[in-house]
Parts: C-alpha cells; sequence; structure tokens
C-alpha cells in the first residue's frame, strides 16, 4: 500500500424520514440559504415542498437557483455566485443528482474567490476557502454526496473538468431511499453503470498488498450487480434503491480508495465525449469502459483475471490466463447490456466526425492514466473501438 492520510468531514444521514434532521443541521450554519436545484423533478416528487416547509418553519431567508442542467454548466456557476455575493447568502442546500449538488460545490467556492471559478474549476488557481453547503441527494451515481469532487462544463468552449478541493465536502448529506423512488429507468441505469465504473477505476492500479481493497471493491461490484437486475424492472422497490444508494456512495467516497490511486482515465476521456455532445456521463462509461480494459489488459492480466473470477464467476479451467480476462471483459459488456445500457458511441449518433477533437480535450491538462498511462492515440484507438 501507500502511505495515507483519510479523512472525510461529510456527515452521511441516511434513511427514511431522515429529512427532519435538517432542523438541526441548518442552524447551525446561518440564516440566508440558496437552495439550489434541477429542472423539476423536485416539484413533481413533493420534495421541494417538504424542503421549504422545513426552511419555512426554521424561518431562514431562502434564495433559489432553480434549473441546474444535467452536466452542469458554468453559466449556471456564475448566476449562484452572483446571488451569494449579491445577498449575502450563509449556506447552500442542494437538493437533486450529482449536477447540482456540483454546481453547488463550484457556486460554494466560487462565492468566496474574486475571480472567474473557471480558474480554480481549469485548476490555474486552488481555493482555499468555500461557503459551507449541504445536500438531500435524489440520484444515486456519482459519490458527490459525500466526495469533495465536482465537474462543471463551459459549453462557450465546450469543456468539460472535474475538480475538487479539501473545503468542498458536503457538511451533511441526507440520503432518502423514498426521493430515489421517482428516478426514471434510464438514470437508474445510468446510475448503476457510474458506480460501477467509479469502483473499476480504483480497482485498476499499479500498487502492490491492497487485499483488503480488492475485495471491497468486488463487494461493492458484486453487490450493485446482484441489486440492479432486479430494480430495473421493480422500479419504486425501496430495498432494491436503498441497497443502490448505499452503494453508490461507498463506491466514491474515498473508502476504496485509501492506500492505492486509482486509473481514472476512462473518466477523463467520457468528460471529453459528454462535453463535445452533452450526453449522459454514464451513457458514454457503459460505451468506453470494456474498450478501455481491453486496450489497456496487458499492463496486468492477473488483475484482470481476478475480476473475471471474482465478480464475474469465470471458470478459468482450461483457459490461459488472458483468455480468463477477456471473458471478463465480455462479461461485463454483456451485464451492462442486459440492464439496458448503451454500447457504442453510434447509440447516440455519434460517429467519427469529432474523435481528433475529443482526443485533444481529454489529453488537456494532467498525464491521462495511472494504471497505464495513455497517449493521444490511445485515446483515439480507445475512441474508435467505441464507435
Ligand atoms: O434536473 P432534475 O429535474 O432534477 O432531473 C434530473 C436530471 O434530469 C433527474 N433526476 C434526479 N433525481 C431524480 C430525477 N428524476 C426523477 N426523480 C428523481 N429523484 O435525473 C437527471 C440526471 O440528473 P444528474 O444530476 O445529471 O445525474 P447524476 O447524478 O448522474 O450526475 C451526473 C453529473 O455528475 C458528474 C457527471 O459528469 C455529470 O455531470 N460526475 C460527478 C462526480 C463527482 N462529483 O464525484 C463523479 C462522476 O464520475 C461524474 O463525473
Ligand atoms: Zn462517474
Amino acid at each position: 500500500m501507500q502511505n495515507f492520510t483519510f479523512h472525510n468531514p461529510t456527515k452521511l444521514i441516511f434513511g427514511k424520514g431522515q429529512i427532519e434532521q435538517l432542523k438541526q443541521e441548518i442552524p447551525k450554519y446561518g440564516k440566508k440559504v440558496l437552495l439550489v436545484y434541477g429542472g423539476g423533478s423536485i416539484k413533481r416528487n413533493g420534495l421541494y415542498d417538504q424542503v421549504m416547509n422545513i426552511l419555512n418553519e426554521l424561518a431562514v431567508e431562502v434564495f433559489e437557483l432553480p434549473g441546474v442542467e444535467p452536466n452542469p454548466r458554468l453559466s449556471t456557476v456564475h448566476k449562484g455566485v452572483d446571488i451569494c455575493k449579491k445577498e449575502n447568502i450563509e449556506f447552500l442546500l442542494a437538493v437533486g443528482g450529482g449536477s447540482v449538488i456540483d454546481c453547488t460545490k463550484a457556486i460554494a467556492a466560487g462565492a468566496k474567490y474574486d475571480g472567474d471559478p473557471w480558474d480554480f474549476i481549469t485548476k490555474k488557481t486552488t481555493v482555499t476557502e468555500a461557503l459551507p453547503f449541504g445536500t438531500i441527494l435524489t440520484l444515486a451515481a456519482t459519490g458527490s454526496e459525500m466526495n469533495s469532487g465536482s465537474v462543471i462544463t463551459n459549453w462557450e468552449t465546450k469543456e468539460k473538468y472535474g475538480w475538487g478541493s479539501p473545503v468542498t465536502f458536503p457538511q451533511f448529506s441526507i440520503l432518502d431511499p423514498t426521493y430515489t423512488l421517482t428516478v426514471p429507468k434510464d438514470h437508474t441505469i445510468y446510475g448503476i453503470v457510474d458506480m460501477m465504473s467509479h469502483v473499476f477505476e480504483q480497482y485498476f492500479h499499479n500498487v502492490k498488498n491492497t487485499p483488503l481493497q480488492d475485495r471491497m471493491c468486488e463487494a461493492v461490484l458484486r453487490t450493485v450487480m446482484e441489486t440492479a437486475p432486479k430494480l430495473v424492472n421493480d422500479l419504486e422497490n425501496y430495498e432494491l434503491r436503498e441497497t443502490i444508494l448505499y452503494c453508490g456512495t461507498i463506491a466514491l467516497n474515498g473508502f476504496l480508495q485509501m492506500g492505492l490511486r486509482g486509473d481514472w482515465a476512462t473518466h477523463r476521456i467520457e468528460h471529453a465525449v459528454s462535453a463535445v455532445y452533452d450526453i449522459p456521463h454514464a451513457g458514454g462509461l457503459a460505451i468506453l469502459f470494456p474498450n478501455w480494459m481491453k486496450h489497456v489488459l496487458d499492463e496486468n492480466v492477473a488483475r484482470f483475471k481476478q475480476l473475471a473470477i471474482r465478480v464475474f464467476d469465470v471458470n478459468p479451467e482450461g483457459k490461459s490466463d488472458r483468455e480468463v480476462a477477456l471473458e471478463g471483459i465480455e462479461k461485463l459488456r454483456e451485464f451492462w447490456s442486459s440492464i439496458g445500457a448503451p454500447s457504442r458511441l453510434a447509440d447516440y449518433g455519434i460517429g467519427e466526425e469529432n474523435l481528433e477533437l475529443m482526443a485533444d480535450k481529454a489529453m488537456a491538462h494532467d498525464e491521462l492514466g495511472r494504471f497505464k498511462p495513455l497517449n493521444r492515440d490511445d485515446v483515439l484507438a480507445i475512441l474508435r473501438a467505441s464507435l
């Protein structure tokens, strides 16, 4: 293992009816609250009214930023920062999926920063302060509810980047599976693919002696794969939603990454794809991940073999290590297809026209990939295999 220090300050408040805890949490932070939410799902399922009733009961002054887009945009971050600065907002409450939470993180940091938030999103500078914020999660997928990461798109320049800071962990996150019962089938599937992809990003590393980390990753993957096929056919099943919600948080709250550094190239490549085409993040991941796996397989066949046997139940008898590993990758593709995830860029009408542009965007900034560092030709090969 590598040396590590683990510190995750987010208070996780999980379960039915836990929204009541807003009454204890909000008063700790102030009387002027910016409520951040998306395109209206929380109004349709009644959560907005529940939150407003509690905020009114607490007699806090509420300002609102509705309309945060899936793949949240820099222009919306600007709007939120303007409200915070003009109204002296003291606390932000994000109610929604990963996009709403990511946007809130950028607003919280932007409110304490003098320049354009794009500066810290593109890592030209780092933030040292942010307004405190809490979240009420409505979609199991990103893990943003218990991590410090945020992904923002500049739609004018068609760039999408992830960034994060120790000051952008939520103070608290309320996770009530009830609020995820209304997530439609497509976004339920995307959430499942996203959380599994987060585990893969952390499973593929070059650090020796990580037996517990491996087993924890495999446990999350097996639990998701056991639950997902039932859930996509029974969307209002509370217990299945509860399991998936918990898996999504554990997949990307730092627990699986202690003592190692994951690969994350596939996420960077996907962000380049969704920056150009505005497709759902995990739709892109479902297409790209098995192709990344095949591309880097020879870097460490034993690791892929371990995954194939322990997670995908591949029988190794009479097969070479490479055959076992490849069968595992095929089983992943079959599993994602079986629950309804896309498998080709063509599924979104994406052809060859912007492959070079997407490769350039994926290569921007830091080095790409740690399990296997990728160059531009590698990225092009993975994108071409995904057509
Ligand atoms: O906008 P509303 O009306 O709320 O509708 C949303 C949106 O259309 C809807 N939805 C959310 N909760 C619902 C619901 N519909 C009905 N009932 C509910 N309870 O679902 C749609 C998608 O929401 P979104 O927040 O975009 O999805 P997700 O949570 O998958 O977030 C995706 C974003 O997170 C980034 C992605 O790149 C993408 O921009 N990521 C953030 C990460 C992080 N912060 O750690 C890591 C991830 O890898 C990812 O990159
Ligand atoms: Zn993701």
